[in-house]
């Protein structure tokens, strides 16, 4: 048997362990410890709660009441605890995983353009200012093409000069952009406004302005009333744009076989003593405008091919076109 006020007594010191207890707690195990100690299901709250029938039924509905405060205090006490070292856990967490905003980030190296490339987009863009669109045309030509309609016969001496890579009889790879003028032509009316840029083979020996394989970049203007005039015209607002000033221009004459008359175009650098010889045209000759239907009686044009390695040579102060060629970075990286 058991009074009621031994009861209370057993509870004031269950209270006085249980707050002495507290003041203890420093970590997870020891919480955990707390709760099975005072809460677990044979705790020392449940054992209590089970003495309730040992007392005089009248004081028993006291007691529970002043057991389910000592169960409270204690509930109360453990989830304080418990939330406290919820955030500590928290806390400890965000420190560790602290990002540190100020290391430096990863850089990726970016490419480079080819100076090539850059002077071919340069060229391209200027004389699409000018009202010029961009046409191309295969590597891989026929001879009639690169060599026939373009005036060139098969018994003419000039075919040995573009004399090149052949495929097979009737297929080669161009030596000029020139044949893009009779694709365009054929497709086309005049007026025609185009430059085509792209690669061309030789079987030049390379050298220091020489190379097998280059660039070219073609430009064929068809319309009535063109003359030289207007060829030179547009050469000089095109070199002065794409060099700036200080840059002279040497015309002489030439022979092409699909331009009547035909010229070469120098140029020199400021400072510089030689000359680099940049370009051939030339009024497209009447026979290749008949050839592609066209009434060579009221048109006229003019056309010319320039080597895109010899505008970049001149530019950059280059003196040696293999450089575009070795993939040396420290080149590269220069543009
Ligand atoms: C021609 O190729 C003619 N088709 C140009 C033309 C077009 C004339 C339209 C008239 C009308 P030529 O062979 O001169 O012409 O070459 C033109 C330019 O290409 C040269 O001035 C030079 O800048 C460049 N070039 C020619 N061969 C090479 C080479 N092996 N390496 C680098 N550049 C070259």
């Amino acid at each position: 048997m058991m009074t009621l006020d031994e009861l209370r007594t057993t509870i004031e010191a269950l209270e006085g362990d249980l707050q002495q207890r507290l003041a203890t707690i420093n970590d997870d195990a020891s919480i955990d410890a707390f709760r099975v100690e005072f809460l677990g299901r044979k705790g020392r709250v449940s054992q209590l709660f089970k003495r309730i029938g040992q007392l005089d039924p009248s004081d028993r509905g006291k007691a529970g009441q002043l057991l389910n405060g000592l169960k409270q205090t204690a509930s109360a006490a453990f989830a304080e605890k418990e939330a406290e070292a919820q955030g500590a856990r928290l806390a400890k967490q965000l420190d560790d995983e602290q990002v540190d905003m100020s290391l430096p980030g990863v850089h990726s190296k970016l490419g480079y353009l080819h100076p090539l490339t850059l002077v071919q987009r340069e060229i391209e863009s200027i004389f699409m200012r000018m009202g010029f669109s961009v046409a191309t045309g295969p590597e891989m030509e026929t001879e009639y093409y690169n060599f026939d309609a373009l005036n060139i016969p098969v018994e003419h001496p000039a075919r040995a000069d573009w004399d090149t890579f052949y495929i097979d009889e009737k297929t080669l790879l161009r030596p000029h952009t020139s044949p893009v003028q009779i694709r365009v032509m054929e497709q086309t009316e005049p007026p025609v406004r185009i430059i085509c840029p792209g690669r061309c083979y030789r079987r030049d020996t390379q050298d220091a302005t020489h190379s097998p394989v280059f660039h070219q970049i073609e430009l064929l203007w068809v319309e009535e009333g063109l003359s030289l005039a207007n060829l030179k015209h547009v050469l000089e607002v095109f070199t002065e744009e794409f060099f700036g000033e200080g840059y002279e221009m040497l015309f002489s004459g030439d022979y092409f076989p699909f331009t009547e008359p035909s010229v070469q175009v120098h140029i020199k650098a400021p400072g510089a003593s030689d000359w680099l010889e940049i370009m051939g045209a030339g009024m497209v000759d009447p026979a290749v405008l008949s050839a592609v239907g066209y009434d060579a009686e009221r048109y006229t044009g003019f056309a010319f091919g320039l080597g895109i390695e010899r505008m970049a040579m001149l530019k950059y102060g280059i003196d040696d076109i293999r450089v575009f060629l070795t993939n040396d970075l420290r080149f590269i990286r220069q543009f």
